[in-house]
């Protein structure tokens, strides 16, 4: 069996800051706030026309969207913790309100806001939707957090050593384990 090592970076979203988006019924985005824009790595103009799931990110477990759409569609409010991809590969977490915008009482768009998580709820988090893809969808995946200092080394050494940055991790990870 062939293990791959792949080297994520994290967003973080600020604390004073909403991610706002509004999408039509069918979830593409008719409005993208400079926030959203700014840490999901794309133009405003970009996401806009565009589904919402631009920004979905693998790890998120699909039951996770059924209960999303379930809830909208009995005119309710979801609030959760997604993990969202971003345009360069990398992520960000935040906790989201999904709601109905309303006008003359009647449903016409979705609008979300969204706040950054504490850093030990993202790992919780991240644990819980990693069995949860484990028991729903077979799909295993081991998730590393390495802090910013050893990434800094690892990028260090894939310079010097003029070799990928995932090469670096399993060549690291062999001399340790074996
Ligand atoms: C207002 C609104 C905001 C949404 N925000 C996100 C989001 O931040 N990230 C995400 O992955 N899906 C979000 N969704 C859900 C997506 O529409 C979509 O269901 C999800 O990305 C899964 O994609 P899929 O249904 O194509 O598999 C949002 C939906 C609505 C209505």
């Amino acid at each position: 069996m062939k293990t791959t090592y792949q080297i994520f970076v994290e967003t973080m979203v600020p604390q004073n800051q909403l991610i706002i988006s509004r999408t039509d019924l069918c979830g593409n985005i008719t409005y993208a706030n400079e926030t959203f824009a700014d840490i999901s790595g794309y133009n405003a103009d970009e996401l806009v026309g565009r589904p919402h799931s631009i920004v979905r990110h693998p790890d998120m477990p699909k039951s996770i969207f059924k209960e999303i759409w379930e809830t909208l569609h009995k005119e309710q409010i979801w609030r959760g913790y997604v993990k969202n991809l971003r345009k360069d590969g990398g992520y960000y977490w935040v906790y989201a309100e999904i709601s109905g915008v309303y006008k003359d009482d009647k449903l016409v768009e979705y609008k979300s806001m969204r706040s950054p998580v504490e850093n030990d709820i993202k790992i919780e988090m991240q644990n819980k939707y990693d069995e949860m893809k484990r028991i729903e969808e077979g799909i295993a995946r081991v998730v590393v957090y390495l802090g910013v200092d050893n990434i800094a080394k690892i990028q260090k050494l894939s310079l010097d050593e003029k070799i990928p940055e995932d090469e670096v991790i399993n060549n690291i990870l062999s001399d340790t384990l074996f």
